[in-house]
């Protein structure tokens, strides 16, 4: 069967995209990467991406007569390159409308935090300022609407005695990188449905798992 092919938005380290990168290198996967795509020339992943051997492609932000005509460029981008699901992987811009509308179902994010908790900048510093016990992170589908799509998977990690924002962040990180490469499987595999009921909020159901899915637990 066909790969799904997907797009990877990145501006800077590139840690996740590597971590998918790094999963779609086994011959079983169910999909690749087609795509990676920075607004930024010096982001990190880029060079990684290109050792790496995947297509990459830089559309800087500035210089556009507006938002719209920079999402256009980025959609045009990976429409060519065959893209059949976005995935934002430290994107540090935000989306018009327009942009959302286009990618409808088919665009996911992954934010450090255990959402709907502690959306936004910083998010790592907000779970500290709680006293939270647990944090994690959340990949989710996207919406016109920050970090507010519904819930397609989550990893969940202590939080510890003197952790600061760079222990728990890397705590973080580690179970990141499980969770987007589950989630990009779970799409090529073509598991993956979004639920639309009047009255309800739109849910996630992955085919094989039990209602409300796996939590991804990194101790
Ligand atoms: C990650 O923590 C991700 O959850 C957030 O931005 C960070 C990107 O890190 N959206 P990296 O570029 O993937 O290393």
């Amino acid at each position: 069967m066909a790969k799904l092919r997907a797009g990877v938005l990145i501006s800077g380290r590139g840690s996740n995209m590597a971590a998918l990168i790094e999963a779609c290198r086994a011959p079983d996967f169910p999909a690749e990467i087609g795509l990676v795509l920075s607004n930024r020339a010096d982001a990190a992943g880029v060079s990684i991406a290109q050792d790496a051997g995947v297509p990459t492609q830089v559309i800087p932000h500035s210089g556009w007569p507006s938002r719209e005509h920079f999402d256009r460029a980025m959609s045009a981008a990976l429409r060519d390159a065959r893209v059949g699901l976005v995935c934002l992987a430290g994107f540090m811009r935000l989306f018009t409308p327009w942009f959302v509308a286009e990618w409808q179902d088919r665009i996911v994010n992954i934010h450090p935090s255990l959402l709907p908790s502690f959306k936004g900048l910083h998010p790592h510093r907000q779970a500290l300022e709680a006293g939270v016990r647990l944090s994690g992170c959340t990949v989710h589908y996207v919406v016109d609407d920050t970090d507010a799509g519904p819930i397609i998977a989550q990893g969940a990690v202590p939080v510890q005695a003197g952790d600061d924002v760079e222990s728990l962040s890397a705590r973080v990180l580690a179970v990141e990188h499980q969770v987007y490469p589950l989630v990009l499987r779970w799409f090529g595999e073509g598991r993956v449905r979004l639920v639309r009921q009047p009255g309800v909020p739109d849910a996630v159901e992955v085919a094989g798992l039990p209602p409300g899915g796996t939590v991804l637990w990194r101790g």
